[in-house]
């Protein structure tokens, strides 16, 4: 992800703004780069004019936040089909009726994964193997995990919701320099699939930006998809063609694997802070464990106190993700973690953790070992944080909200798009700790409680959080990989704490630490020189980073008035927010 110019980023948002109120007979709103929407009877905020288009058009015929928000997932799966997708998964947290609930629809490992399956004979890791080709892939969730949603929290019929979607990919969308911007990225990975470059890479060149693609495959397997559901399939053509590709290219996802894939209800993480309900996703998350307990400790230590740009507020939230990531390496899998909420939420482990922050000086990652205090690895060399994940928030003006992300977790996945279903399979298999104490994709160090295991669900980093207090609602969530709850809570706190409208909360810059490599990621503009000198000299080693920090779309509502508010981080700067 780049970190465009910050002008130019908010000129182009507001473009994009325009422009999608133009092609929209919804006419949303600007919530990006100008005043919030004044909305009261619903509110999107993507990563897509057009698929807020599609989540605004889902609410004007009557749906509710649940069914807009599977709308705009629907419709990421054709137009941002890098991130979007129905060959991944993801979470959603929701609070409809007075009811909060936490779907996982993340992926599982197939029946065939083991523990040594990204280990070669000579024990050294296959190269690429749990990032590129079919064997990185894990059974996706998708497909059950939006049904799930719709069926229970929506109230249109199925086959409306996924109705904007098949416009989409049987009529044609414009390929945008988002889309295109990827496949670039991408094109040697695509290039080694003749399946995947057929479509993306025509003639051997990516698809420019500005074309009109039409995905006839896609649109059946949606058609499918709207009249028999999940079962359609997963049970049907489309699971016969994805085993066939898998096969063809060395993985082990099977048809069988497909039919057997449940998403899961779960008691969604609940945590209070600044005197604030949060409900955030709960294993195999990693986010909200980590969301809630470095917000304990920042209460515990009275961050709220400090003064908002001060050197106290950066070294407090930084020791706090320290302490948060390394505890991070317990957790896998519900049936595997060796700890969960009930240990590192518990308010005495929090003091505790809150307690070891030394005032004036960094603590070595190297001496901060997760609970109980074990050795932990040694320390490691992280990977740039990059990749394609997208996040969607949606309010229906009756109380209704969702948070949602999805992802293919790398750009396009494995990379292989599925010849007779028209989309590409996830590479969630790098989420697991696939070598022991080696840096994945994101340079997280993980541990034995997150090994590749047969149907085990690998370890996110997700976060999708829904908070509130009185009549006061905010959703939001983010992309990033091992960035996505630092971004999240950076936003939630702007908003908690110092009341920042949900734009502004968004537009201040961010950083970054997670525990290993030992380094403080900071956004260009988010450090002033005296800060970074009153950062250093109490011990914390900086580094810009290389992209944004995290993608963060945000709806909130007071009383009856919501607000909508995307982020122009992302590549091209085109999440948008709308409200009605
Ligand atoms: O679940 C996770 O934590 C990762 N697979 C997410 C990947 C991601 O956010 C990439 N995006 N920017």
């Amino acid at each position: 992800m780049q970190t465009p110019a910050r002008a130019p980023r908010v000129l182009l948002a507001t473009l994009v703004v325009i422009l999608a109120a133009l092609a929209c007979a919804e006419r949303p709103r600007p919530g990006v780069g100008g005043a919030p929407p004044a909305a009261g009877r619903g509110a999107v905020a993507s990563a897509e004019p057009v698929a807020t288009g599609a989540g605004l058009a889902i609410l004007r015929a009557g749906g509710n936040a649940a069914d807009a928000a599977v709308a705009v997932a629907l419709a990421l799966a054709v137009v941002q089909p890098q991130a979007g997708n129905l060959g991944g998964g993801g979470f959603a947290v929701v609070r409809i009726a007075g009811v909060t609930a936490a779907l996982d629809f993340r992926e599982t490992a197939p029946a065939a994964a083991h523990r040594r399956m990204f280990v070669g004979a000579d024990g050294q890791p296959i190269p690429e193997g749990s990032l590129v080709g079919p064997l990185a892939a894990g059974t996706p969730g998708s497909m059950a995990g939006l049904h799930a949603l719709q069926r229970r929290f929506g109230r249109l019929p199925w086959g409306r919701v996924v109705g904007p979607a098949i416009s989409l990919a049987r009529d044609g969308f414009v390929v945008t320099g988002r889309l295109h911007d990827a496949i670039v990225e991408e094109r040697d990975h695509l290039a080694r699939f003749p399946e995947s470059a057929v479509v993306w890479l025509p003639g051997g060149a990516p698809l420019a930006a500005g074309t009109r693609l039409r995905l006839p495959e896609l649109a059946a397997t949606l058609e499918a998809y709207a009249q028999g559901g999940p079962e359609a399939l997963a049970g049907g053509a489309v699971a016969a063609a994805i085993e066939t590709a898998v096969r063809r290219h060395g993985g082990v996802l099977s048809a069988a694997d497909l039919a057997a894939y449940r998403p899961v209800w779960r008691d969604p993480l609940r945590a209070r802070a600044f005197g604030w309900e949060i409900a955030a996703m709960p294993l195999p998350s990693s986010g909200g464990i980590i969301l809630a307990q470095s917000l304990m400790i920042l209460e515990a230590r009275g961050w709220d106190r400090r003064s908002p740009g001060g050197v106290d507020r950066a070294h407090l939230m930084i020791e706090a993700w320290r302490r948060a990531f390394a505890d991070r390496y317990l957790l896998g899998d519900p049936g595997w973690t060796r700890a969960g909420p009930a240990e590192l939420l518990d308010p005495r482990w929090t003091a505790r953790r809150a307690a070891s922050i030394e005032t004036e000086n960094a603590t070595p990652s190297a001496a901060v070992g997760p609970w109980p205090d074990d050795a932990g690895p040694p320390p490691v060399p992280g990977r740039r944080g990059a990749g394609e994940t997208t996040h969607l928030s949606t309010a229906d003006g009756e109380g209704g909200f969702v948070a949602l992300t999805t992802t293919l977790n790398g750009w396009f996945g494995c990379a292989l798009s599925v010849p007779g279903a028209g989309f590409f399979l996830n590479n969630e298999m790098d989420d697991f700790t696939t070598i022991p104490d080696r840096p994945n994709y994101f340079g997280l160090v993980q541990g034995e409680a997150n090994e590749v295991r047969a149907l085990a669900r690998p370890l996110s980093s997700m976060t999708p959080t829904i908070a509130w207090r009185g009549d006061e609602t905010i959703v939001l969530g983010s992309p990033g990989g091992s960035r996505i709850p630092t971004a999240t809570m950076q936003v939630l706190l702007a908003m908690l704490i110092d009341g920042a409208a949900a734009q502004a909360a968004i537009d201040r810059p961010r950083l970054h630490h997670q525990w290993r490599p030992d380094e403080t990621r900071y956004e260009k503009d988010a450090l002033t020189p005296d800060l970074r000198a009153a950062l250093e000299k109490r011990g914390h080693r900086l580094v810009e980073a290389t992209g944004g920090i995290g993608e963060v779309h945000v709806v909130r509502a007071r009383g009856a008035v919501l607000e909508a508010a995307a982020d122009g981080r992302g590549p091209g700067g085109s999440g948008v927010a709308a409200g009605r």
